[in-house]
C-alpha cells in the first residue's frame, strides 16, 4: 500500500467527537510508513480533545483494516488560529443554512432534520426520561441523533444522558458533546451542579438561541428537544426559533394531569406547533407475579389524545430501572434493550418515524 492509499483510509475515519471525516476537518496532517511502522500526525483544534484516545483507535483500525501491519504512532499537535479557521469553516458549511428569522436552522421546510418536541403540563411526569430514550431509541434504529435540553431550569439531560466530558469549544463554535452516541446541548454543561441559575429571561433566550445559531449541529435525522415549561416565555421563543416543532404531550393515566397535559398542548397549537401524539407515562406497574398494577389509575393517554385529535403513541410502564438509568447516565435503553420499558420506548422511536414529518407547517410566524 502506498503513502496517498493510506491517507486517504485514515482521512475517512470519523472524528467521535465531530462527528465528521478527518479530511473534511483537516485534521490528518500526514502518514509515512517506513518498514514495521507506521506514523501519523493529526492537528486536533483544542489542547484538550474529549474523545481523542478514541480517535487515537479508530485510527488505528482504519490503519489495521487497509492492510498495514506493524506500530501504529500517532502523534498530535494543537492547531494554530489560521488552521483552526479553515476547520471552523468546513463545521459551518457542514451546518444546514440558517432561513428562519434569526437565520437559525432547522426552521426552513426544506430542513432534513425532524424536530421532536416534548412536552408536559407540568414537572415530575417524565418529559426528560422520555426525551432521552426516545433519543437513543431512535439512534439504535441508526439516525442520527441530537438532543436540546431547553428546560433551561430543571434541565437534566446532561446527567440522564451520561455526559461525561465538557462540550469542545473551537473559538465561537460549539461541538455538542456525545454520549451513547446521541450530541447534546444544555445549559447543564454551562452551570456548576450545586449553583442555581439566577438569569434573567432575555439571557435564558439568547443561551437558547446560541445553543442553536453557535453549535456545529451538522444534519441529524432527529433533534429532540425537552421543551421548557408549556407556556412560559421561553416555551414561546423556542417556538419563534423552531416553528417545525412536531410536540409529544407527557402525561400520566390519572384524569387531573390529563387536564393539565391538555393545557401545555392547547398552548403549543396557540404557538402554531404541531401536536402530533401523546405519551402516557408510569401506565402500570408489571409485579412479580406478572400482573399489571394500575397505580396512577388508568385512561389518561387515551383520554388526552382522543381530545386533541392525535394518537396514543406510547405508554411506558413504571419501572425501577428507568429511574435509576437516569440516575446513573445510562439510559434504560441503553442498559436494558429487551425490557418491558425499552421495547415501549423501541415503538415510540419506530412510530413517530413512521409517521413521517408533520405535513402542514405554517409559512410565517408572528408572535409579537
Ligand atoms: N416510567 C418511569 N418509571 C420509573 N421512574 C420514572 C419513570 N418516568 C420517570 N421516572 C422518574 O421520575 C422522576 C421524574 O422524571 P423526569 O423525567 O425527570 O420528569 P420531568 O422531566 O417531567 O420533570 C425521575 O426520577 C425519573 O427517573
Ligand atoms: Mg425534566
Amino acid at each position: 500500500m502506498n503513502e496517498s492509499d493510506l491517507v486517504d483510509a485514515i482521512g475517512q475515519v470519523i472524528d467521535p467527537e465531530i462527528r465528521l471525516p478527518l479530511a473534511d476537518l483537516h485534521m490528518l496532517r500526514w502518514a509515512k510508513v517506513r518498514r514495521s511502522r507506521v506514523d501519523i500526525q493529526i492537528d486536533i483544534p483544542v489542547p484538550e480533545h474529549p474523545a481523542q484516545l478514541e480517535l487515537e483507535n479508530r485510527i488505528r483500525q482504519a490503519v489495521r483494516n487497509a492492510g498495514v501491519d506493524g506500530d501504529v504512532n500517532v502523534r498530535t499537535e494543537i492547531m494554530d488560529a489560521s488552521e483552526r479557521a479553515v476547520l471552523r469553516a468546513a463545521l459551518a458549511s457542514d451546518n444546514e443554512d440558517g432561513h428562519g428569522q434569526e437565520s437559525l436552522p432547522f426552521a426552513d421546510k426544506t430542513s432534513h432534520t425532524r424536530v421532536i418536541g416534548i412536552s408536559s403540563g407540568k414537572g415530575g411526569v417524565g418529559k426528560s426520561s422520555i426525551t432521552v430514550n426516545l433519543a437513543l431509541s431512535l439512534a439504535r434504529m441508526g439516525k442520527s441523533v441530537a438532543i436540546l435540553d431547553a428546560d433551561v431550569y430543571g434541565f437534566s439531560v446532561p446527567k440522564m444522558l451520561g455526559v461525561d466530558h465538557d462540550p469542545m469549544v473551537i473559538d465561537d463554535i460549539m461541538i455538542p458533546p456525545i454520549a451513547h452516541g446521541v450530541a447534546c446541548l444544555s445549559m447543564g454543561l454551562f452551570v456548576e451542579d450545586s449553583q442555581p441559575l439566577i438569569w434573567r429571561g432575555p439571557m435564558l433566550h439568547k443561551a437558547l438561541q446560541q445553543f442553536l445559531s453557535d453549535a456545529h449541529w451538522g444534519k441529524p435525522d432527529y433533534l429532540v428537544i425537552d421543551m421548557p415549561p408549556g407556556t412560559g416565555d421561553v416555551a414561546l421563543s423556542m417556538a419563534e426559533y423552531l416553528p417545525r416543532t412536531e410536540i409529544v404531550v407527557v402525561t400520566t393515566p390519572q384524569p387531573a394531569a390529563q387536564r393539565v397535559a391538555q393545557r401545555s398542548a392547547i398552548a403549543a397549537r396557540k404557538m402554531k406547533l404541531t401536536v402530533r401524539g401523546v405519551v402516557e407515562n408510569m401506565s402500570w406497574f408489571t409485579g412479580d407475579d406478572r400482573k399489571r398494577y394500575e397505580i396512577f389509575g388508568s385512561g389518561g393517554g387515551q383520554d388526552l389524545a382522543h381530545s386533541l385529535g392525535v394518537e396514543l403513541l406510547a405508554q411506558v410502564p413504571l419501572v425501577s430501572a428507568l429511574r435509576s438509568g437516569g440516575d446513573s447516565g445510562v439510559p434504560v435503553v441503553a442498559s436494558d434493550p429487551g425490557s418491558e420499558a425499552s421495547q415501549a420506548f423501541e415503538r415510540l422511536a419506530q412510530r413517530i418515524d413512521d409517521m413521517g414529518p408533520a405535513r402542514v407547517y405554517r409559512k410565517e410566524l408572528t408572535i409579537r
